[in-house]
This record gives structure tokens, sequence and C-alpha cells, in this order.
């Protein structure tokens, strides 16, 4: 593996906002571009929301953030990716690694360390090309269209709901 993943810590307040600043322009069309985004993202995790960075191994350079949110447990054990990947990394392939640690992370029994969850769900605006390739890379099966779902750059937009459930996960990608 190239990558790992770890949940944040303060420390990783300084390369976190350089890397969304350098990575701002392939960023902003899709997602909100918050360089001091994490000092929040620190003070929320908890129950409903679990973040990741995706740390490259021979640099430790950031590659990516992958947000679980949503976490709903009881009879859905259900939770929402939300991802951005940064430069120079972004578009090496391995952020679509570290989304594989994400996943089995999310499907682990919470006895191994895991989240414990049964369903995941990512939400795509319909031509974020990369983003719905990257939901097909990891074996996300196309569900729907959900109108005017998120408050995105100024207006609520459409998106594409791509899923998947523990059953059809094929397990731990360092397997
Ligand atoms: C969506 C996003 C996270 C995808 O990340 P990414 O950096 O493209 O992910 P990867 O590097 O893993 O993608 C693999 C790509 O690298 C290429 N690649 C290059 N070297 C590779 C290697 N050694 N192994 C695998 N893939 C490699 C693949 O061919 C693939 O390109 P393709 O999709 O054109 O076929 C990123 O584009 C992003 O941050 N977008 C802006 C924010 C966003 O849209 N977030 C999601 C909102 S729903």
């Amino acid at each position: 593996m190239r990558v790992t993943i770890r949940p944040p810590r303060p420390e990783d307040l300084q390369p976190y906002a350089e890397a969304v600043r350098r990575s701002a322009e392939h960023i902003g069309r899709w997602n909100p571009v918050e360089p001091e985004g994490l000092v929040e993202l620190l003070e929320r995790q908890g129950a409903g929301l679990r973040t990741y960075l995706i740390e490259d191994v021979e640099t430790g350079g950031l590659v990516g953030k992958c947000n679980v949110a949503n976490i709903v447990m009881g009879r859905f054990c259900n939770a929402a990716l939300g991802y951005d990947s940064y430069l120079p990394y972004a578009g090496t392939g391995r952020m679509t690694e570290g989304m594989r640690l994400v996943v089995d992370r999310c499907f682990a029994p919470e006895h191994r360390g895991g989240l414990g969850l049964h369903r995941l769900e990512i939400n795509v605006q319909p031509d974020n090309d990369r983003s719905i390739a990257l939901a097909k890379r990891l074996g996300f099966r196309h569900e729907g269209f959900t109108p005017r779902m998120l408050f995105l750059g100024g207006a609520w937009r459409d998106h594409e709901r791509f899923a998947l459930t523990a059953e059809e996960w094929p397990g731990p990608a360092e397997a």
C-alpha cells in the first residue's frame, strides 16, 4: 500500500490548510474550499461523524480526506462518504487506495476498531466525472437520482446516489 489512513489531529491544521489551498482549483468546482475547515471538523468528531486523513507512506504528505458523515446506527448502520484529494497526489491512484482503507474501516466490526456500518452512500453531482469514477472503482452501485439534494456553491444541487453494503464488499484492502 502506498497510503495509510488515520484520524486528524491538531498538528494537521497547517499542512491541511496548505494542501487545501494548493488544491483549491480542482476542489472548488465541487466542494467548498475551506483551508481552516479542519478546526471545526476536529471539534465535531463523534458518534455521527468520523474523519480520516489519507497519508502518503513514503513522504507523509496529505493525499486526501474522507468524512464519514451522517452516521446512524441502530437498525440503519448507515453513513455518507464525502471526500477531496490534494495536489500533488491527486490523479495518482493513491486516493482510491485510501478510500478502500476507509471503506474497510467503515464495515469492520467495532471490536476490531471499525465503525460497524452496514451501508455507505456516496452522493455526487451528475457531471462530477472523477468522483463518479472513484465511486465505481470502489464498487458502489448507482441507486438513483436525488434532485436539489445539497446546498453547494450558492444553489441546491442535484445528486446521483451510489451505495454499497457490507455484503458487496470483497474485504480488507490489505488482505
Ligand atoms: C473526486 C476525487 C476525490 C478523485 O480523486 P483522484 O485524485 O482522482 O483519485 P485517484 O488518484 O485515486 O484516481 C485515480 C486516477 O488516477 C489514475 N492513476 C494514475 N496512476 C495510477 C496508479 N498508479 N494506480 C491507480 N490509478 C492511477 C487513474 O487512471 C485514475 O484516473 P481516471 O479516473 O481518469 O481513470 C478528486 O478528483 C477530487 O478531490 N475532486 C474534487 C472534490 C470532489 O469532487 N469531491 C467529491 C464530491 S462527491
